[in-house]
């Protein structure tokens, strides 16, 4: 054995000499291939059997890693080393064909499904509001991607399931769910049984779907009446932690000409106000004491500015404060003032009465967010909020603005969707340019428009049947 080593060892020699004697000539024809002769024997002694030999040993040390990885507690470094394997790389198209095959049918299923959603929407289109239940109003409202689904519309389609899957009532015609109406009041208004207290099918329901807890909403002036001098340092620390300073520039640099805040509060806005952009600026609050800070600060900050009024009122008695006046408004603006109005639906009603006809409404709230679990949060501390802050801050924003009868110009949300901002118009008041996205201004509802294709083609052939008619007949 040692001999054969030192064997080994002296021919490599020999071989690394007759390199280093032949390099420059005949190096190539030594790198193929040279015989040596040592002790009698006739020896075939290469480079490339030299690397073939450190090769051997690389592939022998590999495999004994691959081995010892595939034999890892680490998952990871199992799935890594499995993938090397000989076995796993030959699997490998029969793995990939496996894959397309999945994706391919999957994507078939994804198609088919949008395809059903828009045939359906096309007829619930075609269909003249006035002859459809409150199923296929909501139903619409679900799959045209033009309306939103608030959080009273998902209860109610969620009730529409129950009653249909557990109660087997399959026409909805001339059913109408209360908002946020009880379920097991719901179903035995319906069904005309009596349901237990603990009745399985319920609980799971609740179990599954969530039932905001909306407080009944009050009266906050003399609340902020008692917070006005301290409400700044109170709230300062918070408003921090959020950015919130960014939105209500976002909010004041839509101000321009004659502007009306409602619920100003302390006047957290008025340090982000342009002045050279207003004709005017009157401010209203509810409270004397929050509106008296606001003064000081108004006078402080833009002590030239005349056209400044200081009015203590409510935003649901804005129309009779403002008979006197009959001002209209470029802008009203209102930062987190609808959780604390008695009747904030009518507060927004007459937003729109005091519109200028191109006017916006301009709204910063905070109401429910974009998640459950943030919801379940909001809706748990709802009680404690409104003694610590006078508001209800659960409230769907979406909603409010849906029973005023504005049109909402763009929503934007932020902080998990539970800081809402609004821009609103009248009803049929044009869009501005700039406010006209790409797509709407590009593509437009395709959907929509196929509707109203239809429409127009079947009141076309109604015309021609009329006309086709004889006289007597018409
Ligand atoms: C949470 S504070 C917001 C104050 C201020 N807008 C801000 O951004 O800091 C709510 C304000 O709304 C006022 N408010 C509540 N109900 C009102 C009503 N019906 N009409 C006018 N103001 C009202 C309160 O007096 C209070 O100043």
């Amino acid at each position: 054995m040692f001999a054969s080593k030192s064997r080994l060892l002296s021919d490599r020699i020999s071989y690394q000499l007759l390199l280093l004697r032949n390099k420059g000539s005949t190096a190539s024809c030594v790198h193929k291939s040279t015989i040596i002769r040592a002790n009698n024997t006739i020896r075939y002694f290469t480079k490339s059997s030299i690397t073939n030999e450190k090769l051997t040993q690389k592939q022998e040390r590999a495999k004994k890693l691959l081995e010892e990885q595939l034999k890892s507690p680490y998952r990871l470094i199992r799935w890594a080393a499995i993938a090397r394997t000989e076995q796993f790389q030959k699997g490998l198209t029969k793995y990939l064909v496996g894959i397309y095959i999945v994706f391919f049918l999957y994507g078939g299923y994804i198609m088919r499904k949008l395809f059903n959603r828009e045939k359906e929407l096309e007829a619930l289109l075609k269909k003249d509001d006035k002859d459809k239940n409150q199923w296929e109003k909501l139903r619409e409202k679900e799959l045209d991607k033009d309306q939103k689904l608030r959080t009273r519309d998902e209860l109610k389609l969620k009730q529409y399931q129950l009653l249909k899957e557990e109660y087997g009532i399959q026409n909805f015609d001339g059913i109408v769910i209360e908002d946020y109406e009880d379920t097991k009041h719901l179903v035995e208004r319906i069904t005309g049984q009596t349901l237990k207290e603990d009745d399985a099918v319920l609980e799971q329901f609740k179990k599954e779907q969530q039932v905001p807890n909306i407080l009944p909403p009050r009266d906050t002036t003399d609340f902020y009446d008692s917070k006005a001098r301290k409400y700044d340092s109170d709230i300062g620390m918070e408003e921090k932690i959020v950015f919130m300073g960014s939105k209500r520039k976002w909010l004041t640099s839509h101000c321009k000409g004659d502007v009306l805040e409602v619920s100003c509060g302390t006047g957290r806005n008025i340090k982000y106000l342009d002045p050279t952009k207003l004709n005017s600026v009157t401010f209203l609050d509810a409270s004397r004491n929050m509106v008296e800070v606001t003064q000081e600060k108004f006078r402080n900050e833009y002590p030239g500015f005349a056209k400044a009024a200081f009015v203590v009122g409510k935003a649901e008695d804005l129309i009779d404060l403002d008979k006197k006046n009959q001002v209209k408004y470029d802008t009203i603006l209102e930062a987190f003032g609808l959780c604390s109005h008695k009747d904030p639906v009518r507060a927004l009603k007459n937003f729109e009465q005091l519109l200028k006809p191109d006017g916006r409404i301009i709204l910063l709230e905070h109401g429910r967010g974009d998640y459950d679990f943030v919801n379940k949060v909001l809706d748990k501390r709802a009680d404690n909020r409104l003694e610590t802050w006078g508001c209800r801050w659960n409230l769907d924003i979406g909603e409010l603005l849906d029973d005023s009868g504005l049109e909402v110009v763009e929503e934007k949300r932020f902080h998990l969707g539970t800081t809402w901002a609004i821009v609103a118009k009248r009803k049929g008041a044009a869009k501005k340019k700039e406010e006209i996205g790409f797509i709407e201004k590009y593509i437009g509802s395709s959907v929509r428009k196929r509707a109203n294709e239809f429409i127009d083609h079947d009141d076309k052939i109604a015309n021609q049947q009329k006309t086709d008619l004889p006289e007597n007949k018409k």
